[in-house]
């Protein structure tokens, strides 16, 4: 029987996301039959007193989706055991082992990846790293390209690299793999989707809620590295790498790998041109007023909670088309999205002063919805002389919306990642060479921020970030999708 471990168990990422995902999967059925679920963490509780605390977790996730039910929460629970241990000891992890059984183990790492190098060495040890058994590694592993080698040469000293899943929840949304359907399995964009039509692609993850309580780990950190270097440069290479051969893991992940080298480094003198760095002070979040960063870390600091970038990939798909991308916390709107801009029609025909025909753009939203959307121009209905135009806004995802009134249950990101992992399959999971050149390039900007001792820019909580950010774009003559602005 197959064991899935979850190290930090009682942790924020297991029982806010985890354990519910896992619930989910039991109530549709999807857990492989027999599988063990066992929290280990440093915690000195019982078997019962977890349980108790992983159904109450997954009650209030599921009622909220009126999917809550005894009978999936008592086949959940037959699975459900606790195990107190001090992960970085072998010695510590040996009754784990026995608890896990005969079969394959599959840990996921949720604790600080300070800890990780410590942890999969004693697994190892301690036989949790064995030929059958898998790893999850939960972001951020290292905070540069340094520190992230380090933690890896630990990691495959104890695994071999298809035994090792780097996860990156960005990649289980539904959209984003939506966007791989979007792409290949259709004739119609392919042929469009290079530097002939699109002028740019936008690529925004706004947030509105503050780093607060998570100040110790973020402001190590800063949306640079908790964002851009993961979640983003992911988008970024989904939207422009070329067609793999086949949804093989490795067919997918060598695409992507290419765009991430194709990456333009940012030279010194360039990053003031074309990064933004902000911090956010004491301004309004959904319509209450809310502190600045610096306050609810309670010292001045100079990591950033805002970044603008905007990126150029070398290759001949898309030279010459920039992508801007902009990320931060307390901004207006918690939204997700990337834009892809067409260029302008070449010559109009349509000769009106003040309306001239929009260009047309496609906006694959993330978040809070998900939807796939092209604006095309339509001629406005009536006798008018001169033809008038007007866009249309075209939703492409109308199946994933669901046909009837009910709409089919948004899942959880991490729900589609446990469960691939549980079945080896690694596609949507970040390859060592990946991370290695996604660190590489975002150590190019720190290193640029620091030689230049580029501070971030205020901007006050509720707004787009810095005026630079629109700055960064404006200079070529464009600007963000300001939908709600
Ligand atoms: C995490 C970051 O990876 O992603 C957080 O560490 C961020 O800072 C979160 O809030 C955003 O995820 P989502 O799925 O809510 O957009």
């Amino acid at each position: 029987m197959a064991a899935l471990v979850l190290f930090g168990g009682g942790g924020d990422l297991a029982m806010r996301m985890l354990l519910p995902s896992l619930y989910f999967l039991e109530h549709d059925g999807l857990l492989p039959d027999g599988l063990k679920i066992i929290g280990a963490a440093r915690s000195e509780e019982t078997a019962d007193e977890y349980i108790e605390k992983v159904r109450q977790t997954c009650e209030a996730k599921a009622t909220v989706d009126k999917v809550w039910d005894d009978a999936s929460w008592e086949r959940m629970k037959a699975r459900l055991d606790y195990l107190p241990v001090d992960a970085t000891s072998a010695e510590s992890l040996k009754p784990l082992r026995d608890k896990a059984g005969d079969g394959p183990v599959t840990s996921f790492l949720a604790v600080s990846p300070s800890l990780y190098s410590r942890i999969v060495t004693a697994m190892k040890a301690a036989g949790l790293a064995e030929a059958e058994d898998r790893v999850i590694l939960e972001k951020p592993v290292g905070r540069d390209l340094q520190s992230f080698l380090e933690i890896d040469n630990a990691v495959s000293a104890a695994f071999s690299e298809k035994q090792v899943f780097r996860i990156d929840h960005y990649l289980g949304k539904e959209t984003v793999q939506n966007l791989i359907a979007l792409r290949f399995g259709n004739t119609i964009f392919e042929p469009l989707w290079n530097n002939l039509t699109i002028d740019h692609v936008q690529i925004t993850i706004g947030e509105t809620v503050g780093v607060g309580d998570r100040w110790p780990y973020y402001d190590e950190y800063g949306a640079l590295r908790d964002m851009l270097q993961n979640h983003m440069l992911q988008l970024l290479c989904f939207v422009a790498m070329e067609p793999p051969s086949d949804l093989d893991p490795d067919s997918v992940r060598n695409e992507k790998v290419k765009v991430l080298r194709s990456l333009r480094p940012i030279t010194h003198e360039e990053a003031e041109r074309v990064t933004v760095r902000g911090q956010y002070v004491a301004g309004e979040s959904e319509g209450k007023p809310v502190k600045g960063y610096d306050e609810e870390r309670g010292a001045d600091s100079d990591t950033e909670t805002f970044v603008a970038i905007r990126a150029d990939i070398d290759n001949w798909r898309w030279a010459g088309v920039p992508f801007f991308m902009r990320t931060g916390k307390r901004l207006p709107e918690k939204r997700t999205e990337i834009v892809i801009q067409f260029k302008p029609v070449p010559h109009s025909i349509f000769d009106y002063e003040d309306d001239e025909p929009a260009a047309n753009r496609m906006i694959i939203e993330l978040q809070p919805e998900e939807d796939i959307s092209l604006t095309v121009m339509n001629k406005k209905a009536g006798l008018d002389r001169r033809m008038q135009l007007q866009p249309i806004k075209m939703s492409l995802s109308w199946g994933f919306k669901g046909k009837g009134d009910t709409p089919p249950r948004r899942r959880i990101a991490y729900e589609r990642l446990l469960l691939d992992a549980l079945n080896g399959d690694s596609t949507l999971f970040v390859r060592r060479d990946e991370a290695e050149q996604a660190w590489k390039w975002v150590d190019e900007v720190s290193e640029a921020w620091a030689d230049g001792d580029v501070k971030p820019q205020e901007y006050v909580a509720g707004t787009w970030g810095p005026d630079a950010a629109d700055m960064l774009m404006a200079r070529t003559g464009r600007d963000w999708n300001t939908r709600d602005e």
